[in-house]
């Protein structure tokens, strides 16, 4: 059989078992079996497969088949520039949080404001003080910490998750793209997992009453990011077997309404923001609108509500 006959039978196969893109997904996993580019395929049509090779390829495609995600076969997906593995134990990170990432690196790099603790003794600080801070709640597979910390050289990253198993996989992921020394990992409900990290709460923290400008606490972050669950938790079995079979179940159920996440940020985040820090989180088709006034009555001002590539509205951005 050859590469084109190979891709042409995928195909079929995988169309009649209802993968949607069964071409790219054959192409996908052919090319992952021959450890090619996919593009290589097309200057390799008339490659015939040796045996192993369409034994490989056989078991790839029974495995898509069965509506594993492709990017769980192959073992990785790329995200930003970044390659992230991929497991049952987070979700599979999705094309439209790059531009969640994209924002949070671009805030980032641009933002940099002084703070007390460059103006101070310092006594607090460590060698990075003034670097721009980000706190990715909910960070899956790291795959938006990794890209702040990535696409920002400066900036340092915290981390948190209420999952072990994807923490260890966040941690590897941010090994494996060399950026493990400027993204912390925590464990915990929430905020909660910041407790006790470096003694201070935020909320203990006292103006100054001698200074104009507010005490900033090592707790506090320029940018809080979250790719929350926001699925309603009714929608979830209506969802594609892709997603309800191997997504876990913590990444995708946002509550009754799918806003329970939104509704604890917004009570919550707030002590652990600078002063002119912003908020970036992502949410789902229609609720846009809810989120607004979710923020508002927590007295929050929303300055954006971005459109993902497929026009949808898709991230919100708010400060104090
Ligand atoms: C939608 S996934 C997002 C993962 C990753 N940030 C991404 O964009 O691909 C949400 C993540 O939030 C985590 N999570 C759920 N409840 C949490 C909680 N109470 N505290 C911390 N993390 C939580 C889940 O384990 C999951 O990894």
């Amino acid at each position: 059989m050859t590469v084109l006959e190979a891709i042409q039978k995928s195909t079929d196969f995988l169309a009649k078992k209802g993968v949607e893109s069964a071409r790219l997904n054959a192409e996908l996993l052919l090319a992952h079996q021959l450890n090619l580019p996919r593009m290589k395929l097309y200057l390799n049509f008339d490659r015939v497969l040796t045996t192993a090779e369409t034994d490989g390829l056989r078991e790839l495609i029974k495995r898509r088949a069965t509506r594993e995600p492709v990017q769980h076969i192959t073992g990785s997906t790329s995200f930003c520039g970044c390659e992230i593995s991929v497991s049952r134990h987070a979700l599979v990170p999705r094309p439209e949080t790059e531009l969640l990432a994209e924002l949070g690196w671009k805030f980032l790099a641009e933002h940099r404001p002084p703070t007390r603790l460059e103006d101070d003794s310092q006594k607090h600080a460590g060698p990075e003080a003034g670097a721009p801070t980000a706190l990715d709640f909910g960070t899956g597979t790291g795959c938006i910490a990794i890209a702040l910390a990535a696409k920002c050289l400066i900036a340092r990253i915290t981390a948190l998750d209420i999952s072990p198993d994807a923490l260890a996989l966040a941690k590897e992921n941010a090994a494996q793209n060399k950026v493990a020394e400027r993204v912390e990992f925590l464990l915990g409900d929430g905020f909660a997992a910041l407790e006790g990290r470096w003694g201070e709460h935020p909320r203990e923290v006292k103006s100054d009453s001698q200074n104009d400008s507010p005490e900033v606490s090592p707790h506090q972050f320029d940018l809080i990011i979250s790719n929350p669950p926001y699925i309603a938790s009714a929608e979830i079995e209506t969802l594609n077997a892709e997603v309800k079979d191997f997504d876990p179940r913590g990444a995708l159920d946002g509550g009754a309404d799918g806003l329970d996440f939104y509704r604890r940020l917004v009570k919550e985040a707030g002590p652990f923001l600078k002063p002119a820090g912003k908020i970036m989180v992502e949410f789902g088709d229609g609720q846009a609108d809810d989120l607004k006034q979710i923020f508002a009555a927590e007295k929050w001002i929303v300055e954006a509500v971005q459109e993902d590539y497929s026009h949808r509205a898709r991230i919100l951005i708010a400060h104090l």
